[in-house]
């Protein structure tokens, strides 16, 4: 597996995964860093591990495709064949997700469909989620389609909401999780121990 990670922020869940992929737990390459943000932590993780990094920001391009074709021009010079998006805040062009279809996922910080679409990231979830009473949280690795957080579920895990959380100690339960999910998902992709027929997902056991 050749993978691209396309992170916006901090960069933990990034971490995560060249970890599990340093580790052997994850065989799987992490070919490219792509990144819309030049200031973003993830850069640094990325250069720490050698891992090319690509910034590209799309509201500096006049014209849309301009912005597909260099992202598009990347995949294919890095030979990526799997996307995994940790904390990116841009949308994917409908043109890759269809090239990649099934083999791009991303990971959301609450148990999806709930908490989840346009204006829901970051902070935000976790305030909507102590808002609404819920008793527990948790993350969702799915797969990406052409809309926000709506393309069928891969894994999903469970945290407890507790009375005294605020975002903050919500947020870091649930990162803990997301840390552990994300590499998992990525390598049952790599055993192909994902069957996905339409939105149904199963997991195949070994
Ligand atoms: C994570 O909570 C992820 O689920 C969300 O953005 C956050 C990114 O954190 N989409 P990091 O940059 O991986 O540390």
């Amino acid at each position: 597996m050749r993978l691209a990670v396309f992170a916006s922020g901090e960069g933990s869940n990034f971490q995560s995964i060249v970890d599990a992929a340093e580790s052997g737990a994850l065989k799987a390459r992490v070919v490219l860093c792509v990144s819309n943000n030049p200031s973003a932590g993830v850069l640094d993780r990325a250069t720490k591990s050698k891992i090319p990094v690509l910034v590209l920001n799309p509201s500096e391009f006049s014209d849309p495709d301009g912005y597909t074709s260099s992202l598009r021009a990347k995949l294919i010079e890095f030979e990526t064949d799997f996307i995994a998006l940790a904390g990116y805040m841009k949308m994917i062009p409908a043109e890759i997700v269809n090239e990649y279809s099934d083999h791009i996922v991303n990971i959301h910080p609450a148990l999806l469909p709930a908490f989840g679409g346009p204006g829901m990231y970051g902070r935000r979830v976790h305030q909507a989620v102590l808002e609404s009473g819920a008793d527990e949280s948790g993350a969702t690795v799915h797969l990406v389609d052409e809309e926000y957080d709506t393309g069928p579920i891969v894994l999903q895990e469970s945290v407890p909401v507790r009375p005294e959380d605020t975002p903050d100690s919500l947020a870091a339960r649930v990162l803990k999780v997301e840390h552990r999910i994300y590499p998992r998902a990525l390598a049952l992709f790599e055993e192909n121990r994902v069957k996905i027929d339409g939105r149904n997902v199963t997991i195949l056991e070994t």
